[in-house]
């Protein structure tokens, strides 16, 4: 099985499991899912359900046990849902490592840190150390260290909920602005509904407990810029509630 032209990354079968024998625990047990080129996919699902595992499997972090990964998983970058920044290393070093281990001229590295930090609202913070920052400040240092590839695939678990309000509907804008201009492609864990309004070209919702099935499948059509607040959003938001 391969992608085709608009998937980007095609999921197949997909088996996992924790544990062994008595204590075997089947997380994901054959799942399928696309990501399309372009498309931003929210995955919305309980605690526990499986959504993190998946992402890991994607992204090569976890074994899998079988099942099939199609697509290009050597350009993907990846916001995991703990920061797991460096606490020995400044936040600029943070994201050089980043550049660095993927390969970007070092010439670029630089500027690509100063733009991404100050998309972030980090510009001030470049040299300080991830244990002088706040829980929020690291999450969104580990957002500028993902977007400062510019990888064509993006995995994001619960990127924006360490963030306040008003500083998440700024990071939400800004994103979107980012992934259409660079194309990117996205596979996003929230377990924010209006987010997932807001941002998702499509909604995945999984079932309550693993192993991890897709309960619905809702097509977001309204269309970009969005309004946060508008009806139109809202009213998508309690849809995709009724399936959680
Ligand atoms: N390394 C591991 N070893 C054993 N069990 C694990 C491991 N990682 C996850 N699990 C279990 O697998 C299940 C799915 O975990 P996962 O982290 O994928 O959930 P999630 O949907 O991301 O939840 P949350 O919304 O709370 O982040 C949970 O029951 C969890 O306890
Ligand atoms: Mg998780």
């Amino acid at each position: 099985m391969s992608t085709t032209d608009d998937t980007v990354i095609a999921v197949r079968g997909l088996k996992k499991s924790y544990g062994v024998s008595a204590n075997r625990f089947e997380v994901l047990d054959g799942l399928d899912l696309t990501i399309p080129q372009g498309d931003i996919t929210c995955i919305l699902g309980r605690s526990g359900c499986g959504k993190s595992t998946l992402l890991k499997c994607i992204c090569g972090l976890e074994d899998v046990d079988g099942g099939e990964i199609d697509g290009d998983t050597d350009d993907l970058g990846y916001v995991f849902q703990e920061d797991r920044l460096l606490n020995w290393k400044t936040v600029e070093d943070n994201i050089r490592i980043a550049l660095e281990s993927n390969d970007i001229p070092s010439e670029e590295h630089d500027d690509r840190i100063q733009h991404y930090l100050e998309l972030v609202g980090l510009a001030e913070n470049a040299t300080d150390y991830p244990l002088q920052l706040s829980g929020g400040m690291r999450q969104r240092v580990s957002i500028a260290r993902a977007l400062a590839v510019e990888p064509s695939i993006l995995l994001m678990d619960e990127p924006f909920s360490a963030l306040d309000e008003i500083t998440a509907r700024e990071l939400r804008e800004k994103f979107l602005e980012i992934i259409t201009e660079l194309d990117q492609s996205v596979l996003f864990v929230t377990h924010n509904a209006t987010e997932a309004a807001f941002l998702a070209s499509r909604i995945v919702v999984f079932e309550h407990e693993p192993p991890a099935a897709i309960e619905r499948t809702i097509d977001n059509d309204l269309p970009y810029p969005r309004d946060i607040d508008s009806k139109e959003v809202q009213e998508l938001k309690r849809e995709i509630i009724t399936h959680i």
